[in-house]
């Protein structure tokens, strides 16, 4: 045991972040890869050939070695708002872009999506404890609310040019939930960026200004639920649009299930994870932060006291309707939303939206990718296109050649899909029996 400790032990550093790229690679390589070698040429293959390239990618974290690839890829024929769109998207996930290239050209014999921004408001908070009586503090708070917001303006100056800036500093009495504890909380518009920065120096200047004695800051820091940053996407159709046969028997599934994620966290879960695959893969694509609009979108989800579905489907006068709500906190400019020359590339695929704009984009590919979900679950299952798309990475773990790839692609087509049904059917192939 202790000799497992000590051999664990040999494999910490000091100074890593100091070593040159190079020499953190051979220290990896030496401490943890099992095949030395073999590591280090992985690692080389996904370095980029343009160096200066590489040097931006290297430079947007720590301690980098190489890249991690996502694939890009592209949904077409999008409409929303009568306008066109071909959707970049960034996933690893096999079926997630098939299923939205395939709605979106369902749509769009069908009125295509609506979408409408709600609203775009940001939120940050100044979170403190101060044990002394509320009636002085509110009153220290209204002396110096209007000196707390000057104190920002040379942080505001150019977002207030753009029509953004600090909406409102409130102070609010958390003391039922915490003892002593109480929040300045800061509302903000942004514009066309996330703000993420801005929200955080506003707020760290504002700590600063807010001293009075007995007052204790514990921290400042921009909140990724976002309420009142929201969206809605929207589409609708004729009963008897639905599907080719039975449609009022599948818009009726339809709507069901999305009822069952709406009073069943178990299956809610699931249902906004098949959501969050459209919505994070153009986050991502755009240079966006995912996390935070997952966070955000999830707490959303338990906005009324219980996990729920983020989508409403019904019927009402023969007409089938499907929407989703959900805050989006995103940016146009910014971040690394044009540093990254994908990111820059995939704003110019969408011409150049604003954030607004965005926010519609991405709640539509949310609501695609479930209304694909939701439509394979209540009629074939969702195997048959889930293992189709599968096929491509167990022929590549089979390490399966080109042709033996075209043999078995076309062999399984309609057919349902297996590993084991795969490996066979090649071993078939190499050994004749
Ligand atoms: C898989 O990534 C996503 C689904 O499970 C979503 C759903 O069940 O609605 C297919």
């Amino acid at each position: 045991m202790s000799g497992l400790k000590n051999r664990n032990m040999s494999k910490m550093i000091k100074g890593f972040s100091k070593l040159k790229k190079a020499e953190k690679i051979d220290w990896l390589a030496e401490n943890f890869f099992f095949e030395k070698e073999k590591g280090i040429e992985t690692l080389k293959q996904y370095v980029n050939k343009d160096a200066e390239l590489q040097q931006l990618h290297d430079e947007f974290i720590e301690n980098t070695i190489s890249n991690f690839y996502v694939p890009y890829a592209i949904a077409p024929n999008f409409l929303i708002n009568g306008k066109s769109y071909a959707i970049p998207m960034a996933i690893e996930e096999s079926s997630v872009v098939a299923a939205a290239a395939l709605t979106a050209k369902f749509w769009s014999s069908r009125g295509g999506f609506k979408a409408t921004v709600i609203s775009t408001t940001k939120v940050g908070q100044v979170h403190f404890t101060y044990a002394g009586s509320k009636q002085s503090l509110e009153e220290y708070f209204l002396s110096v609310k209007s000196h707390l917001i000057l104190a920002t303006d040379h942080i505001t100056a150019n977002m207030r040019k753009r029509g953004g800036g600090i909406i409102d500093i409130e102070l609010r009495d958390r003391t039922d939930a915490m003892e002593n504890y109480y929040q300045l909380h800061v509302t903000f518009e942004t514009g066309d960026s996330m703000g993420a920065n801005f929200i955080n120096s506003c707020l760290e200047t504002i700590a600063e200004s807010f001293q009075k004695e007995g007052i204790f800051v514990v921290m400042s820091i921009l909140s990724n639920y976002v309420p009142q940053c929201l969206v809605r996407a929207e589409v609708s159709c004729k009963v008897e649009e639905f599907f080719p046969e039975n449609a009022e028997t599948y818009a009726r599934k339809f709507v069901q299930a999305v009822e069952i994620a709406k009073v069943e966290p178990y299956r809610a879960v699931t249902h906004n994870k098949g959501i969050m695959n459209g919505i994070d893969a153009v986050v991502l694509a755009t240079g966006n932060d995912f996390r935070a609009v997952a966070a955000g979108a999830h707490a959303y989800a338990c906005k009324d006291g219980q996990y729920t579905s983020l989508t409403q489907a019904e019927i009402v006068d023969g007409k089938f309707n499907f929407s989703i709500e959900i805050p989006l906190s995103l940016g146009t400019v910014g971040g690394l939303t044009k540093l990254h020359p994908l990111a820059k590339l995939s704003m110019e695929i969408l011409q150049n939206p604003t954030a607004s704009e965005l926010m519609q984009i991405v709640a539509v590919a949310g609501l695609a990718q479930n209304f694909a979900a939701l439509r394979a679950l209540t009629t074939t299952g969702i195997q048959q296109g889930h293992m189709k798309m599968h096929l491509m990475n167990i022929l590549n773990q089979l390490e399966a050649n080109v042709h033996e790839k075209e043999l078995i692609t076309e062999a399984f087509r309609g057919k349902t899909v297996s590993h084991s049904a795969i490996a066979e059917y090649l071993h078939l192939l190499r050994t004749g029996h």
